[in-house]
């Protein structure tokens, strides 16, 4: 956690211990000294942690997903959990945008080849953005500002999400449509949902069969979205012609059957990764603990 948080727990009159590495047995022995507790991604805030946790009160995740907190445990308990809904939301969207590039111009391939000496000129002919069709999953805080940046690139925007009213759709400038309309339309897609049991697999095995061919695929949001051995075996058949996963089903994903796929890009979920972002996230998710410690102010509850 950035050292901001720290200190704006100080100024707020909270005191503060900033503990790193910790093994489960480890937090189940001092949690229960503390009223809160601010994480990020690591940290698992288990039934087993929270049935020590005597005196908390509230959960800040710093970031988007609370997956990592057992919410009905701590509900149960009457823990408070908040996340930080927009502290890292432009950075995750670049990085889906940066994986958009890469793969349409095979990037890490190519500057593979090129390290090794190869001078590849004749195997790498890409794709251009402009004028492809993007299909965005998901179109809230995140997917918004992807559509936005990609009606930039002037691409053609169309999205998939229920909870997308038709006049938020045209204030993006972007077309609402059915998952099916999506699968069928998009040269690119791009997933931007928490993981639900609406969401998991949305991009199963059936699903996949319906893309266009040559589709390619960017997942910066939650693994288990996409069937993952599907997605193998489009791009074995070529009916995939490239994706791009910051998230897997099971994280750290050490190996895969994806790993080595030609037109196959991988990074180890780094979507919310960069100074700034994590800056905000740690930022917020302190003034957000101490405004519910101090006066019990809740915000993204
Ligand atoms: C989030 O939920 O905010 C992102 O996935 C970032 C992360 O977990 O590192």
């Amino acid at each position: 956690m950035d050292p901001k948080a720290a200190q704006i727990f100080r100024e707020r009159g909270v005191e503060v211990d900033e503990i790193t590495g910790k093994t489960p047995e480890e937090l189940k022995a001092i949690i229960g000294e503390y009223d809160g507790l601010a994480i990020r991604s690591s940290t698992k805030v288990t039934k087993e942690i929270l049935e020590h946790a005597t005196n908390l009160k509230v959960v800040g995740r710093a970031g988007i997903g609370v997956d990592n907190v057992d919410i009905p445990a701590a509900s149960a308990k009457g823990v408070v959990v908040m996340n930080t809904p927009f502290g890292n939301s432009i950075t995750t969207a670049e990085h889906a945008i940066a994986l958009m590039f890469a793969l349409a111009r095979q990037l890490p391939e190519a500057d593979a080849s090129t390290q090794a000496g190869k001078w590849e000129k004749n195997r790498f002919m890409g794709v251009e953005l402009t004028s492809k069709t993007l299909g965005l999953i998901g179109a809230g805080n995140i997917g918004s500002i992807v559509a936005d940046r990609a009606l930039g690139l002037r691409m053609k925007v169309v999205a998939f999400d229920p909870f997308l009213t038709p006049e938020r759709a045209l204030e993006m400038g972007v077309e609402k449509v059915t998952l099916d309309e999506l699968l069928a339309r998009a040269d690119f897609i791009t997933l931007h949902t928490p993981l639900t049991d609406q969401t998991r697999n949305i991009l199963s095995a059936e699903n996949l069969a319906k893309t266009k061919k040559g589709v390619r695929i960017i997942n910066c949001a939650r693994g288990g979205l996409i069937d993952e051995d599907a997605l193998k075996a489009g791009l074995d058949s070529g009916h995939i012609g490239g994706a791009a996963l910051d998230v897997f089903k099971v994280e750290p994903a050490k190996e895969s059957p994806l790993f080595g796929t030609p037109n196959f890009i991988s990074t180890p979920h780094l979507g919310a990764s960069t100074t700034e972002a994590q800056v905000n996230v740690a930022i917020q998710v302190a003034e957000q603990l101490a405004d519910f410690l101090v006066s019990g102010g809740v915000t993204n509850a």
